[in-house]
């Protein structure tokens, strides 16, 4: 049983709810104008509110909004006699729950009613579960773990911390391999130096050499001035040389050579330069598997190998997925200007289900997605989209998409639901018909 409270200056409308909601076991309260439906609010504290959008002194929004700022928990539905875009935009940014259009549907209604209570109980079980796990995760707020794998992480994080050793580490991709590599470099002796990142299958060979090593003025063609490469602009600070395994083996002996006598010479140059930061390495493929099929050198390997971090994939850590949730919420939330901090259980052990093909990255990936759906505070099941691909027993790499594919994958949903109808896609997705055809015309969807 809850407490509603219906504020509507017309009377008939209010006997009909009155009489419909008692039905159902809840108390109600009535009110025919904003004054008297604030002093209502403060008198009874009600847990819902379903106010007409027009009414003579004060209007919906006024009271909308004063609600809010007396208590951000009270749910509040809004009625609109007829279409308004405008006022039902304006409603959902204040913070209404939804709302309805006269003529009244009961049945709807109820439905709503229904809804809003739920995910009221609901976020009130969980906004105290949340601050309490976040008020833990403050010291650290990078990277986030607790389980056995992960607590040897840290420990191996610490173990590096006063050293330069170099540093291999292997994981699948998404597991948060370039993440620890920073995490290292910020933790440790040099991290006032720089730390320079290089991605080895970006490049051709050629580019790849003179990126790492720099060169000299007319080494090759379009070799226009001298350039610096990594190895020196990292100075005293750390290089990470990422997808190690796309190295071609000739680049390879060339790197061992600076990991054994910590020198090389720029890319058509004689000058021999010292090299004085740290490598950090990192591998979604099997390195040793590589090493037996020829395509990666046994002696570097073995260099490399000296300090291993291998990151476990993430349904081997599922214990640790609340915290990431709740990591990721908080970052997403203040990088995309959203509240949503509320996680009902079901849709937590959904996501702890899941299997992660890709990882960490995957799980953010999700829960941006997500959050950009939602129009509330509460992480809906329904906003949570898992490719759940199996090809052949393997699981397929995760396609990562863009804001913008995001947007345009939701209209086209909706668009397919209302079966084209563009009134009806204009009010779920609550734009102006003029953005909608913006949008079409962008994406292409028409
Ligand atoms: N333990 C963790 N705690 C918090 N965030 C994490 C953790 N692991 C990974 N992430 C986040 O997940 C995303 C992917 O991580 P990262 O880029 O380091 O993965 P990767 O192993 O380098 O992936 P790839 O092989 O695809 O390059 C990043 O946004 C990273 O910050
Ligand atoms: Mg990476």
């Amino acid at each position: 049983m809850a407490k509603l409270l219906i504020i509507d200056d017309d009377e008939q409308v209010r006997e009909i709810l009155n009489v419909n909601l008692k039905e159902l076991g809840h108390k109600v309260f009535l009110a025919e104008n904003g004054a008297e439906g604030i002093a209502a609010v403060e008198k009874y504290s009600p847990d819902l509110i379903i106010c007409d959008l027009i009414m003579p002194d004060m209007n919906g929004l006024q009271v909308l909004e004063k609600v809010k700022n007396y208590d951000v928990h009270i749910q509040v539905i809004l009625f609109t006699a007829y279409y308004d875009m405008s006022s039902i935009i304006k409603a959902m940014q204040k913070g209404a729950f939804d709302y309805i259009q006269k003529p009244l549907d009961i049945e709807q209604l109820k439905i709503k009613i229904n809804r809003a209570l739920q995910i009221q109980t609901i976020s009130q079980q969980l906004e105290a579960h949340i601050s309490e796990e976040g008020e833990e995760y403050q010291l650290d707020n990078s990277l986030i773990g607790r389980t056995p794998a992960m607590k040897e992480i840290f420990k191996n994080i610490g173990q590096l911390s006063s050293n330069k050793v170099s540093v291999l580490i292997q994981g699948e991709s998404g597991t948060g391999k370039e993440l620890i590599a920073k995490v290292i470099h910020y933790n440790g002796i040099s991290k006032d130096q720089p730390f320079v990142a290089i991605n080895c299958t970006a490049l051709s060979r050629e580019l790849l050499e003179s990126e790492l090593f720099g060169h000299v003025k007319g080494a090759f063609t379009g070799a226009i001035k001298d350039k610096k490469g990594k190895f020196e602009l990292a100075r005293e600070g750390t290089v990470f040389l990422d997808e190690i395994s796309e190295m071609s083996l000739e680049l390879q002996a060339k790197l061992l050579r600076v990991l054994q006598e910590r020198e090389f010479e720029k890319v058509g140059g004689e000058f021999t330069q010292s090299m004085n930061a740290r490598i950090i390495a990192a591998s979604n493929k099997d390195l040793s598997k590589l090493v037996e099929e020829g395509k990666f050198r046994e002696d570097l390997y073995y260099r490399l190998k000296v300090f291993t971090i291998d990151l476990p994939p993430l349904r081997e850590r599922k214990e640790d997925i609340p915290l990431l949730v709740v990591h990721f919420l908080k970052k997403l939330n203040r990088e995309l200007h959203k509240n949503v901090m509320k996680v009902p259980m079901n849709v937590m052990e959904l996501l702890q289900d899941y299997d992660w093909p890709g990882n960490v990255r995957e799980l953010e990936n999700v829960l941006m997605q997500a959050i950009v759906l939602s129009s509330n505070d509460v992480l809906l099941e329904e906003n949570i989209h898992l490719h759940k691909t199996l090809n052949n027993g393997h699981l397929q790499k995760v396609e990562l998409i863009s804001l913008e594919e995001v947007e345009k994958r939701h209209i086209k949903m909706v668009l397919e639901k209302v079966k084209g109808d563009k009134q009806k896609a204009i009010e779920i997705l609550g734009i102006s018909k003029p953005t909608l055809y913006n949008k079409l015309e962008k994406y292409k969807l028409t």
